[in-house]
């Protein structure tokens, strides 16, 4: 079967990543966690204490930043890696999550990533997951899909998930970082979340990940056959 691009955008936990990872599995793509490069991204300007908002820094610390998937033998994903070190797990930390939205906001950094993005996708046969995919890194993507759950589904997902990890994090304070991000994500200058205009949309709140899968994948026949 040609292979495609496909592109998901939505809301954090929004349940992208698992998606997106059971198309690849399925499909025999290449999976693209887009987010994962600001996260790397506002780790590094957290580590090294450089000042997001002042350009000139940002210009000069963008230049000392390396950024590469490297696959995970055992999963056959890829990993983020910083600078040669695998930051994969370090990125998805509060400290991180906290910060990434105002990063991801400022225009050098996501010239920066988009860059790198769009020859991510010289070659067909990827899915790639973020907020402005379908809009600004692949607008001729064969496959556009803007996902959106319900805000309190989607607390619980990101707080189920981040609890494994740290028994301190409360419910509050996870709902309170969605709101916000989804708020800065929504609403800054450069490249805002939106739905692309020929994305469909998928609200997976009542939806398991089989029949959620199911969907989809009579979605990607429907467009392969079209392109
Ligand atoms: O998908 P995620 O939660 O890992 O994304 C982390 C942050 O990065 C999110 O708050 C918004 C930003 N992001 C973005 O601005 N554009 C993308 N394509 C992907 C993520």
């Amino acid at each position: 079967m040609r292979k495609i691009i496909i592109t998901i955008d939505g809301y954090s936990s929004c349940g992208k990543s698992t998606l997106a990872k059971q198309l690849a599995k399925k499909l025999n793509y290449t999976y693209i966690d887009s987010g994962a490069m600001y996260r790397a991204v506002t780790l590094y300007f957290i580590q090294n204490r450089v000042d997001w908002l002042a350009p000139e820094k940002v210009h000069e610390a963008l230049g000392n930043i390396h950024l590469e998937f490297v696959q995970n033998s055992l999963t056959g994903l890829g990993e983020m890696n910083l600078n040669g070190e695998n930051v994969e797990h370090t990125i998805r930390e509060m400290i991180v999550a906290e910060k990434v939205s105002e990063v991801a906001a400022v225009r050098e950094v996501r010239e920066f990533a988009v860059a790198q993005q769009k020859k991510m996708g010289t070659r067909k046969g990827i899915v790639m997951d973020g907020r402005d995919i379908g809009t600004v890194v692949f607008p001729h993507a064969e496959l556009k899909i803007f996902m959106t759950a319900e805000i309190a589904i989607r607390v619980q997902r990101r707080f189920k998930e981040l609890y494994e990890k740290n028994k301190n994090i409360t419910l509050d304070e996870v709902k309170q970082n969605l709101e916000l991000r989804d708020y800065i994500d929504a609403n800054r200058e450069i490249s805002p979340l939106r739905k692309a205009e020929d994305a469909i949309i998928l609200d997976n709140s009542h939806l398991t990940h089989d029949d959620q899968l199911q969907l989809v994948m009579q979605w990607v026949e429907d467009a392969t056959m079209a392109h």
